[in-house]
């Protein structure tokens, strides 16, 4: 009989083998021939399944409206910095993407962990809040350098909107804007920020999809898939920066030490 030597890797989300690749068992040609789009693919890649289309609209949303957000954001400023010292693209894109973290892009997870746990144990915004605060943890996706409750974020805005009219049930979404209506009472600035809005809906877009079981929503959270929404998305803006500085052959960046202050 065949014996099959043991393997060094186990895979679960492509094929390259055959005619053709698939992605999560759909061959190249339905993904094309069936008009699917990137929010198809990232379902297939990383959730492993095809989801509704309100399912992968969102998720396109989501990478549209995280793209780019000028170019004094962390990351940005990083890609522009390496762009100017001569990096190449990948070096530029990649010293960009290392700034996101809990306090830039990267709280989405952490943010559907909070709101996921407050909400199913039934916590008031002011337990929540108030516990997170005894802990010495700021809430992750809540607070904006720039935006304020005057000044609200229009993409927190849109995610609402299309949520509200698509989605089945926006439950985690309405538990976070709780919080935030009270975290807004301690100040100004601690609105609902995109990676919470992202954070809180994507728990709705789990749960209320019916695609998935309690055990793989754990699990998606667990592992903390979502901020591959805004580390993907980015790339987008990032990899634009590079190019722009490149374009404008904008020289070495040195920081001007007027804004610096030196002391001892
Ligand atoms: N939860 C509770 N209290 C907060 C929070 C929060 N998320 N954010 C700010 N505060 C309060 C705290 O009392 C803070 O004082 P502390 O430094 O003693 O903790 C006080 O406000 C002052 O904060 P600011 O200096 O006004 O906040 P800053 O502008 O420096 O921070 C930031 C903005 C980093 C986004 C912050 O609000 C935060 O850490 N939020 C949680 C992480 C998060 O969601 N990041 C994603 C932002 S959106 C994006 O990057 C795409
Ligand atoms: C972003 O999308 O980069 C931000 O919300 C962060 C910021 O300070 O604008």
């Amino acid at each position: 009989g065949k014996v099959r030597a043991p393997t060094h890797i186990i895979s679960t989300i492509s094929d390259d083998r055959g005619d053709e690749p698939c992605y999560a068992g759909v061959p190249m040609s339905s993904i094309i021939e069936q008009g699917y789009g990137v929010g198809d693919v990232i379902s297939l890649l990383w959730f492993k399944r095809s989801l509704p289309r309100y399912c992968t609209k969102f998720i396109e949303i989501c990478i549209m409206l995280c793209a780019d957000h000028g170019p004094c954001v962390s990351g940005a400023h990083n890609t522009i910095v390496t762009a100017r010292a001569g990096k190449d693209l990948v070096s530029s894109l990649v010293s960009g993407l290392l700034t996101i973290g809990p306090r830039f892009g990267g709280a989405i997870d952490d943010a559907a962990r909070y709101f996921k746990d407050a909400c199913d144990r039934n916590l008031t915004p002011y337990e929540f809040v108030e516990g997170m605060k005894k802990k010495g943890i700021r809430v992750p996706g809540i607070g904006h350098r720039i935006k304020s409750r005057d000044n609200r974020d229009k993409r927190v805005e849109l995610l609402q909107k299309f949520a509200r009219s698509n989605f089945p049930s926006v439950k985690y979404m309405e538990y976070a804007v709780t919080v935030e209506t009270y975290t807004l009472s301690k100040a100004n600035n601690l609105v609902l920020n995109v990676d919470g809005a992202i954070g809180s809906l994507f728990l709705d877009l789990l749960a209320g999809s019916g695609m998935f079981t309690k055990q793989e929503i754990d699990e998606i959270v667990q592992i903390g898939y979502l901020n591959g929404l805004f580390v993907l998305a980015r790339s987008i803006g990032l990899i634009g920066h590079t190019f722009d500085q490149k374009r404008l052959k904008q020289p070495l960046y040195r920081h001007p030490w007027e804004d610096v202050l030196y002391t001892k």
